[in-house]
């Protein structure tokens, strides 16, 4: 269970975060003051220990009202990982169905599992495991997909709430080409439980602390006409909500879509002719864009959540333009996409990406250059932050910001490679992320509330 924080916190150590995906900001010997309420109250750089009492003192705390810790020199903190799409009610299917096309997957494999949350205690323990198992790999924020339930995906919220990670929650919303035991029976019902679904959430959490509602259409596919114009609607009348659906996917995918909808040019016509496409929609996938759909993205200024670790290991190799998103600033997030994608972990997550980038130099034969470290942990933190509309308040470490951030130890646990005397801060860093794993994740903080040890 995470323990509340009453007093204030300070650390100090090292810190390493991103300002940009250029711009990496390893930060040593420095103290971060956080409130009792979770907020970056200041950050002083360069700052030997013995100055930490004038500097408490200085913030009208004293050691009795603010918790020290001095950080030794193996570990550092970074800010926590955000996963920009993922779907809960996959938890358990996980690892399976590998090498078979999207459609036939849903079909075969998913819609069973999703099926099952329509019972309560299945739900309470399968979100339970899920939503620790992603923060004891450093999720501080996770943006999920539920199933068709409403009362399953309040369940998740509370079960968000319960064990403090800060996540965007969507019921799914399906009313077509999916079995009739897993659909929502009519677009009457499907809007209703969703507008339900956001008040319940809005209850538990007013202000959107740390939960808040996405509005879900599964795709267009599952989705008829009818129901994206509600679903419109919905997002017309809740300015205040991010949209997430999955957009040019695959080519099975894109090519039934557009058999569905002749007389839209692209999904991007499609989405944004229902309203979808804005400044808060996340965009799991986006493979397949013309240059004219990329440019209108950009002009609409919607997110992407790259998710390489399905799109390689369905039954093609699907490679998204992400250097040319970055190159236009579109917002660009990473996904795990469980369960079509193996892996809850964002650092395997980040390699995958890396391997995908690398591909895509080749395809284009130099012009989109690999993703660097940077971009990379970019892209799981900050640049995930921005793709869900929280960058004013998580990603990096800045005053005014709320401490969401993971504690690294790179002290010999787990098979992360060993540090040697030579190595720098860099180095180290550089070693946990491609060689390290939740064993080398020592504290999990979301809006300063520790909410995993080990
Ligand atoms: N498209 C429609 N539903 C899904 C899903 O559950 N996972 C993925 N990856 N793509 C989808
Ligand atoms: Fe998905």
């Amino acid at each position: 269970m995470a323990s509340e924080a009453t007093l204030a916190q300070a650390f100090h150590g090292t810190f390493i975060h991103t300002l940009s995906p250029k711009e990496l900001e390893i930060l040593t010997d420095t103290l971060i003051l956080i409130s009792p309420t979770g907020i970056l109250e200041s950050i002083h750089s360069s700052t030997p220990r013995a100055s930490i009492p004038d500097l408490l003192a200085q913030n009208n705390y004293s050691p009795s009202t603010c918790n020290v810790t001095i950080l030794p020199a193996t570990e550092f903190f970074i800010p926590g990982f955000i996963d920009t799409h993922t779907h809960a009610p996959q938890w358990a299917q996980r690892g399976t169905g590998r090498g078979i096309d999207l459609l036939t997957w849903l079909e075969t494999i998913t819609f069973r599992h999703e099926a099952k949350l329509s019972d309560s205690d299945y739900a309470k323990s399968l979100y339970a495991s899920c939503v620790r198992g992603g923060l004891k790999q450093g999720m501080t924020t996770a943006c999920y997909y539920g199933s068709r339930h409403a009362s399953a995906s309040v369940i998740l919220a509370e079960t968000c709430l319960t064990l403090g990670q800060r996540a965007l929650i969507g019921k799914c919303n399906m009313n077509r080409h999916a079995p009739d035991w897993y659909r929502d029976a009519s677009v009457e019902e499907s809007l209703h439980d969703t507008e339900d679904f956001i008040s319940q959430v809005k209850v538990l959490d007013p202000e959107h602390k740390l939960v808040t509602p996405v509005i879900t259409p599964r795709f267009a596919i599952c989705c008829d006409e009818e129901l994206l114009v509600g679903l419109g609607e919905v997002a017309g009348r809740n300015p205040d909500l991010p949209i997430q659906t999955h957009f040019n996917e695959s080519r099975g995918e894109v090519d039934f879509t557009r058999s569905l909808f002749p007389t839209d040019k692209s999904e991007t016509d499609l989405y944004e002719r229902f309203g979808l496409l804005n400044e808060r929609s996340i965009l799991a996938h986006s493979i397949y864009l013309s240059d004219a759909e990329i440019e209108r993205m950009a002009e609409l200024k919607c997110g992407i959540a790259h998710c390489p670790i399905p799109n390689v290991t369905m039954d093609e190799f699907m490679v998204a333009p992400v250097r040319e998103y970055l190159r236009r600033d579109i917002k660009v997030g990473l996904g795990t996409d469980c369960g079509g994608g193996y892996s809850s972990s964002m650092l395997e997550v980040m390699k995958s990406a890396f391997v995908v980038s690398t591909a895509r130099c080749t395809m284009t034969q130099g012009r989109d250059e690999p993703l660097s470290v940077t971009e990379g942990f970019y892209m799981a933190t900050l640049g995930g932050a921005r793709v869900c509309g929280l960058q004013e308040k998580v990603g990096n470490f800045v005053v005014g910001k709320e401490f969401d951030a993971l504690l690294v130890r790179a002290d010999g646990q787990g098979v992360m490679a060993p540090v040697e005397e030579e190595d720098g801060v860099r180095e180290v860093f550089e070693k946990f992320l491609m060689t390290g794993d939740d064993r080398n994740i020592g504290r999990v903080f979301v809006k300063g509330r520790e909410v995993h040890s080990i």
